[in-house]
């Protein structure tokens, strides 16, 4: 009896604390989003049109399910009587039930964009004071993927923001992947991870290697600068909550060498994959290197740690991830743009993931090594390992029992 009115009094304590939708994110989310090509020139056709090479492609049987549409889908104006959101009734003439019929009906989960501010970043209409009816508009057109972002929030608490919008969406009862995208700016990695299901840990990213690109008032960075901030923030991440360091630029105008180099990279670090390519118009190379299964499973790995940076010495990185059946995975990124050669002897000492609460320890257990993108297997950890890094590439291992 006791035990029952305990029970009780924990379920009623467990439902009164919870806000986000549980279960929604068990490993990274994958997807595609409008923004890093688009932008605001966005429609009906390209949506379809985008849905439909989402399957023709692979892309969705790789994984990417979510189609999400990021800024200025909607008209500068709600609705004046309802104060409801409006659908920019020239880019979207049969409003957002009907995009996401379609979206779904190839098999796809569908997203909208909006904002914790009074305007988006586009300068269309924000939540503030919205929330609950916005929760609600996008439950009746069938929304699974929230993108909530920052601009126009001057003086608003950050956490208690996401939270209302959170509980608005728990609230609407459709069960919404809520990505927060406060850009970092709040820690949201100490807070957010009952909040929602992923969290920008950056500014922008942009389609460049390395640095940061200006726009006026603003920067964006390139894929290595983004990458440098994310390291000490792998223990806040896990199953149902990540960190995310933005959308990817695969087949934005990197080479070849640096799409593999930054894919390789966002699965290493468990990041959300949200390919930002024209998929209708995508080449062969990017292509298989988005679709490669065998990356994919790094990133989609069930234990959900992201890698360690281990190393870094001359712009040369090594880093490692424990995967859920006792492999691991070892990635050595050259950020130079002359080749360099490695030589790692596994046997030197035990490599301690604290974070894990795992070892690699190489004369305890031989692992047999798979090279990821070449997809050979290269011997195993007996012998110390020499292979060359190609310039702005990666040198991606299995590391197998
Ligand atoms: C912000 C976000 C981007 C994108 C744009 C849209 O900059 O960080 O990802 O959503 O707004 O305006």
């Amino acid at each position: 009896m006791k035990n029952i009115f305990f029970s009780c009094i924990l379920l009623i304590s467990v439902t009164a604390n919870a806000q986000k939708w549980e279960g929604l994110a068990l490993t990274p989310p994958m997807g595609w989003n409008s923004w890093n090509t688009f932008a605001g020139n966005i429609n009906e056709k390209l949506v379809m049109e985008t849905a439909d090479a989402m399957v023709s492609s692979g892309m969705r049987d790789a994984g990417y399910i979510y189609l999400v549409l990021d800024d200025a889908w909607m008209a500068k104006e709600r609705d004046a009587k309802t104060g409801d959101l409006v659908p920019d009734p020239v880019k979207f003439p049969r409003g957002m039930k009907a995009v996401a019929d379609y979206i779904h009906s190839k098999g796809l989960k569908f997203g909208l964009y909006n904002c914790a501010g009074t305007l988006t970043c586009a300068g269309y209409p924000g939540t503030r004071g919205y929330e609950y009816q916005d929760a609600r508009f996008y439950a009746s057109v069938e929304t699974d993927y929230l993108k909530f972002d920052w601009c126009s929030s001057d003086g608003i608490n950050a956490k208690e923001a996401y939270t209302t919008m959170s509980k608005a969406l728990k609230k609407a009862g459709r069960p919404i992947l809520f990505s927060l995208c406060e850009w970092g700016q709040n820690k949201p990695w100490n807070w957010a991870s009952s909040v929602g299901h992923i969290w920008r840990t950056t500014g922008d990213i942009t389609a460049q290697w390395e640095g940061i690109k200006t726009h006026g008032t603003w920067s964006s960075s390139g894929v290595m600068k983004i990458l440098e901030s994310q390291d000490t923030l792998r223990k806040y991440a896990g199953p149902g909550h990540w960190n995310d360091p933005d959308m990817l630029e695969v087949g934005n105008g990197l080479s070849e060498s640096e799409n593999r180099a930054h894919f390789s990279m966002w699965s290493m670090i468990a990041a959300p994959l949200i390919a930002g390519n024209d998929i209708r118009k995508m080449s062969a190379s990017v292509k298989a290197i988005l679709t490669d299964k065998d990356v994919i499973a790094v990133n989609q790995d069930s234990l959900g740690i992201q890698a360690m940076k281990y190393a870094a010495k001359d712009s040369l990185e090594t880093w490692i991830k424990p995967m859920k059946n006792g492999d691991w995975v070892i990635c050595f990124l050259n950020r130079k743009a002359i080749a360099q050669s490695i030589n790692f002897n596994w046997n030197e000492k035990i490599i301690e993931d604290a974070v894990a609460k795992r070892n690699l320890d190489t004369k305890a257990v031989t692992y047999k090594l798979t090279n990821l993108w070449t997809k050979k297997s290269i011997g195993d950890t007996k012998k110390a390992l020499q292979v060359m890094v190609p310039p702005h590439d990666v040198v991606m291992l299995r590391l197998m029992k």
